[in-house]
């Protein structure tokens, strides 16, 4: 991978693609420090993003979204696992475009498979919840398509895919 310690890594991708748990296998790799957006901002908001959906709606879930990416943009080597829906926003892509920024894809069937049983992604709450799900990822292939890096994960370890992403450009 060409990317120096001026940028961050940052990955995308629809929720459970397994951003989180490949961020943080990366950053240990590399002696970087991790971060989750969700995480930063649940800290900082003390509530669950669940309850900010709840509570204050999504459209201030996804302000505080683009308020954090404002505030990424200076830093450096970091990995940054997004939320699945934060890199959507072409301003948030923009806001973040001179980081090496790499999608995680993962065949409909799997995200289904890990997502079916999961109470904490408010933005698939539905009374038919695949449906919502496959809708949701089809609505976002678009916006997924404009991040230059992809690795498909589905069939991937964690450590497999942490190994693609160092390999990249090689
Ligand atoms: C969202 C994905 C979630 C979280 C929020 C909204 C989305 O993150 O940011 O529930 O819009 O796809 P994960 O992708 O980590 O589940």
């Amino acid at each position: 991978m060409q990317n120096t310690v001026n940028q961050n890594i940052i990955l995308t991708g629809f929720m459970g693609t397994g951003k989180s748990s490949v961020g943080r296998a990366l950053a240990e790799h590399l002696g970087w420090l991790f971060l989750d957006m969700d995480a930063l901002i649940e800290k900082r908001e003390g509530r669950s993003v669940r309850r900010i959906f709840e509570e204050a709606g999504e459209a201030t879930f996804r302000q505080l979204e683009s308020d954090l990416c404002r505030e990424l943009a200076d830093w450096r080597g970091y990995v940054i696992a997004t939320g699945g829906g934060t890199l959507v926003n072409p301003k948030n892509l923009a806001t973040l475009a001179r980081h090496h920024i790499v999608c995680l894809d993962c065949e409909p069937e799997t995200l289904w498979e890990r997502l079916a049983f999961a109470d904490d992604r408010p933005m698939l709450d539905s009374a038919d919840k695949k449906t919502r799900l496959l809708n949701l990822l089809q609505a976002r292939q678009p916006a997924y398509a404009r991040i230059q890096h992809h690795v498909d994960a589905t069939r991937l370890s964690i450590d497999e895919v942490v190994d693609k992403i160092l390999r990249m450009g090689e």
